[in-house]
C-alpha cells in the first residue's frame, strides 16, 4: 500500500501505525517524497514557515492555470502564503467564528425543508445539503442554493491531480458562474447577510479591497466545504453502521451526535493528508529537508499517535482533551472546523429521523477515488443487489 491508496483503503490505519514504528519522518525514494506520519513531525511541519502549501514555482497546477478555475486557485488563502494568505484569513477567520451555531442548526433546518424530497440520498445529504447551508450563509437566496452546491462540486473536481479533462472543463465554467454569481451577490446591498456585513467591516478594518480576492474566497469557502463535509457526514453513517449501538435507540440528543461527529473526524479523518512543498533547506525534528522536496503529512495517522490522544485506536464518544489534525493545524487551520462540526451533526440528526423509511442501505459502500479525502459512496438498494 502507499500513503496515497490508504486515503481509500477499507482500513489503513493498521499500515499507518507500521509507518509510524518505522520513522516519524521518512523518505520514501519509489514516491520521490517524505512521509511524515508521527505526531511530533506532523506537527512540525506544518509550523514551519520554509514548508509551504504551492511549490514555490508553480502557484497553480498547469492543468487548471490557463483559466477561470486557476484564477480562483491562484487567490485561495488555502493555497497562499504572504499577505495573499493573511489578508483573506484575517477577514474570514472572525466572520466564521462569529457565527452563532445554534443560528446554524436553524440555517440546516430550514435549508432541510427547501431542499425536500431531493435529500433522500445520501449523496444530497452528504454534499448538497453542506454546500447550500454555506450558500445560504454568504446570503445567496434559496432559490440559487442547489445551483451553487452543483457548480461548487464541478470547481471541486479540478482541485485533485486524478481529474480529466472533461472534468477541468467543468471546473472553469463552474468557476466562471460562480465568480458572477458572487460578484453580483457583493454588489446588491439590499442581500447583504451578517455574515457578509462581518466580512465588509473586517475587510474595511484591514482596508483590504480585493474584490477578485474576496469573491475566490467565498468560492473557496464553498470549495473546502463540500468534500470534506461530506466524508464527515459519510464517514459517521459508516461508523453508525459499523456500530448501530453508538449512540442507543431512537432520536438522540443533539449533544451525543457531537460527540460521535467529532470522535469520526478523529477516528476516521474525511481529510486524511495534505502536502507541503519546501521553500528553502530546514531542519525538521532532526530531519533535514531541502528546497524544492515535498513533504506528505498524514493527518489520519497522526490522530492515531498515542502520543496525541491516549488509546487512540478505540472509539470513544466521551473522550476528555480529544486532540485531532484533521483540521490540519498552524497558519493553515481550518477556521471553519466548528461550523463544519455542526453542519455535519445536524446533517446526522436528520439522516436518523428519517429512518427506517429511507431507501438507503449503509450495509455496502465504496470510498471515491481520491489521493487525500476518504468519503464514502454509498450504494443505493437496487444497486446493492
Ligand atoms: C469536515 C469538514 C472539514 C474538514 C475536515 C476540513 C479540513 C481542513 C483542513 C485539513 C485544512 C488545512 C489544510 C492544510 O493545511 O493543508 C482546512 C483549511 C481550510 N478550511 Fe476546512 N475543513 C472542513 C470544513 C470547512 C468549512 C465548513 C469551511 C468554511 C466554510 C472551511 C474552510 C477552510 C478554509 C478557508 C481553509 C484554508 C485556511 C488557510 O489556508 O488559512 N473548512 N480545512
Amino acid at each position: 500500500m502507499t500513503p496515497f491508496e490508504a486515503a481509500t483503503h477499507d482500513d489503513p490505519y493498521g499500515y499507518y501505525a507500521l509507518l509510524r514504528q518505522q520513522k516519524a519522518l521518512f523518505f520514501d525514494a519509489d514516491l520521490g517524497l517524505w512521509i511524515a506520519s508521527g505526531v511530533e513531525a506532523v506537527e512540525a511541519v506544518l509550523e514551519s514557515p520554509d514548508c509551504r502549501v504551492r511549490p514555490l514555482h508553480e502557484p497553480i497546477p498547469p492543468a487548471i492555470a490557463q483559466g477561470a478555475a486557476g484564477d480562483v486557485f491562484g487567490r485561495l488563502m488555502r493555497m497562499n502564503e504572504g499577505a495573499r494568505h493573511r489578508c483573506p484569513r484575517m477577514v474570514i477567520e472572525p466572520a466564521l467564528a462569529s457565527i452563532e451555531m445554534k443560528g446554524v442548526a436553524d440555517m440546516v433546518a430550514r435549508v432541510v425543508t427547501t431542499l425536500g424530497d431531493s435529500l433522500k440520498t445520501t449523496d444530497e445529504l452528504m454534499f448538497t445539503l453542506p454546500a447550500c447551508v454555506i450558500a445560504s450563509l454568504i446570503g445567496l437566496p434559496s432559490s440559487r442554493m442547489q445551483e451553487v452546491a452543483k457548480l461548487t462540486r464541478n470547481f471541486v473536481a479540478c482541485l485533485s491531480p486524478l481529474s480529466d479533462e472533461a472534468q477541468i472543463n467543468e471546473a472553469h465554467s463552474g468557476a466562471t458562474q460562480l465568480s458572477r454569481i458572487f460578484s453580483v451577490l457583493l454588489r446588491d446591498d439590499r442581500s447583504e447577510s451578517p455574515f457578509l456585513a462581518r466580512i465588509r467591516s473586517e475587510s474595511k478594518a484591514i482596508e483590504w479591497a480585493d474584490e477578485e480576492a474576496l469573491i475566490a474566497n467565498l468560492i473557496g469557502l464553498m470549495s473546502q466545504t463540500c468534500e470534506a463535509t461530506a466524508g464527515l457526514i459519510g464517514n459517521t453513517l459508516v461508523a453508525l453502521h459499523r456500530n448501530p449501538d453508538l449512540i442507543g435507540h431512537g432520536q438522540p440528543a443533539r449533544s451525543l451526535v457531537g460527540d460521535l461527529v467529532a470522535e469520526v473526524a478523529r477516528y476516521d479523518s474525511p481529510v486524511q493528508n495534505t502536502r507541503r512543498f519546501v521553500a528553502k533547506r530546514c531542519t525538521v525534528g532532526d530531519t533535514i529537508l531541502e528546497a524544492g522536496d515535498t513533504v506528505l503529512v498524514l493527518f489520519a495517522s497522526a490522530n492515531r499517535d498515542p502520543g496525541l490522544n491516549p488509546d487512540p485506536d478505540s472509539f470513544l464518544l466521551k473522550r476528555s482533551h480529544r486532540r485531532a489534525f484533521s483540521f490540519g493545524s498552524g497558519r493553515h487551520e481550518c477556521p471553519g472546523q466548528q461550523l463544519a462540526l455542526t453542519i455535519a451533526s445536524e446533517a446526522i440528526l436528520e439522516w436518523l429521523q428519517r429512518q427506517p423509511s429511507s431507501a438507503v442501505r449503509l450495509d455496502r459502500w465504496s470510498y471515491l477515488p481520491s489521493l487525500n479525502g476518504r468519503i464514502p459512496k454509498f450504494y443505493l438498494a437496487e444497486e446493492a443487489r
